[in-house]
């Protein structure tokens, strides 16, 4: 079966081609550059150059694989959540061409396209494992039963682990998105410089909460710029990145242990954090657990997850209407 696969729900117009599960293409076209001087995504810049890009990453995507819009067996375009105008444009694209060649489609929720990306990598989880996906919209736990199965353990309360990483670089005066930028200065910094607060939310809470860490960051460098004092940026960037991790790290374990799971994934764009995946590997450890780390290429946003989740939910919902809608809520974070 040969799949196109199309995503668009923020700052990445992309696309891939899967076939019969195997990846034979897969474009992205990034739009940091653009919204990096706005300090984050502008919603509207995002909808009109997904506009431009959507058709040039397409034929591009197919080039690569060497086929045409007519060998398709099928597309799978991102549904929800993420921003409406941008949805649209991917969706719209998938229903013109549904309409003109008479190819079936179906929607793929975005967190769902995350959980699959970890069957892009050469080791691959056997189901139930309990998975955290963090990325820039989004935090969660959930424990995966099966390909369409997921139930909701956890979730931020406030801001999802990768929109702090994105606040507090953009108050040190760091470039957008925050998160890579942290990651590498973290390297050069002392994660026990500075005590940052962890939000545990009680013993057995499988819930995050990220602002308490990020008003300390701001109050920490307000009050060195208060006193004169300077700010030692990679010590600040190492030690809120050890608050956060440790959070993700710890809740996740605890889900796998209070469901006697042996089995861990981490997803989003967030899991391509180079602490979080070595703390996570050495309490997996400890713990006797398994990983199964995304591979770091898909760990952000891309349309190679989206068409292999979509080719699990293919036989239940493809369609030829152009009935459906985008959403921006996702209906597995209920
Ligand atoms: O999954 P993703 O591409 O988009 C959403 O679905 O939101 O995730 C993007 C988020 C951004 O907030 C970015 O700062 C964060 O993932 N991120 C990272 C790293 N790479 C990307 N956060 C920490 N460390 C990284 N290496
Ligand atoms: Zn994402």
């Amino acid at each position: 079966m040969l799949i196109l696969g199309v995503e668009s729900s923020c700052d990445e117009t992309a696309a891939a081609i899967l076939k019969n599960g195997k990846l034979c293409a897969n474009v992205i076209n990034s739009q940091i550059d653009i919204h990096a001087k706005y300090g984050g995504v502008v919603p509207e810049l995002a909808s009109r150059h997904h506009l431009a890009n959507i058709y040039p990453v397409v034929q591009e995507t197919l080039a690569q694989a060497g086929v045409s819009l007519d060998d398709l067996d099928g597309m799978a375009v991102t549904q929800g959540p993420g921003l409406i105008g941008a949805l649209l444009v991917g969706l719209s694209f998938v229903k013109a061409v549904s309409l003109v060649k008479k190819i079936p489609y179906t929607g793929v929720d975005h967190l769902a396209g995350h959980l699959f990306s970890v069957f892009l990598g050469e080791r691959q989880p056997q189901f139930p494992f309990v998975a955290l996906v963090a990325s820039g919209g989004h935090c969660s736990i959930f424990q995966a039963d099966a390909p369409l199965r997921y139930k909701l353990l956890g979730r931020s309360r406030d801001d999802a682990a990768g929109e702090a990483f994105d606040k507090v670089a953009k108050l040190l005066g760091l470039a957008y998105p925050g998160g890579p930028v942290i990651d590498k200065l973290a390297g050069q910094g002392d994660p026990q410089a500075i005590k940052f607060p962890r939000a545990w939310l009680g013993a057995d809470s499988l819930d995050f909460s990220f602002s308490g860490v990020k008003t300390s960051v701001v109050n920490y460098v307000n009050r060195c710029r208060q006193h004169d004092q300077q700010v030692n940026v990679c010590d600040v960037c190492a030690s809120f990145q050890e608050a956060v991790v440790e959070v993700l790290v710890e809740k996740t374990i605890l889900a796998a242990g209070q469901r006697g799971i042996k089995q861990i994934v981490a997803a989003g764009g967030v899991a391509a954090n180079e602490r979080l995946r070595t703390f996570l590997a050495a309490r997996c450890q400890q713990e006797d657990m398994q990983l199964f780390l995304t591979p770091k290429e898909f760990c952000t946003d891309n349309a190679a997850m989206i068409a292999l989740a979509g080719s699990y939910n293919f036989a239940e919902t493809s369609q030829l209407s152009t009935g459906m809608d985008a959403y921006s809520r996702s209906p597995i974070l209920r």
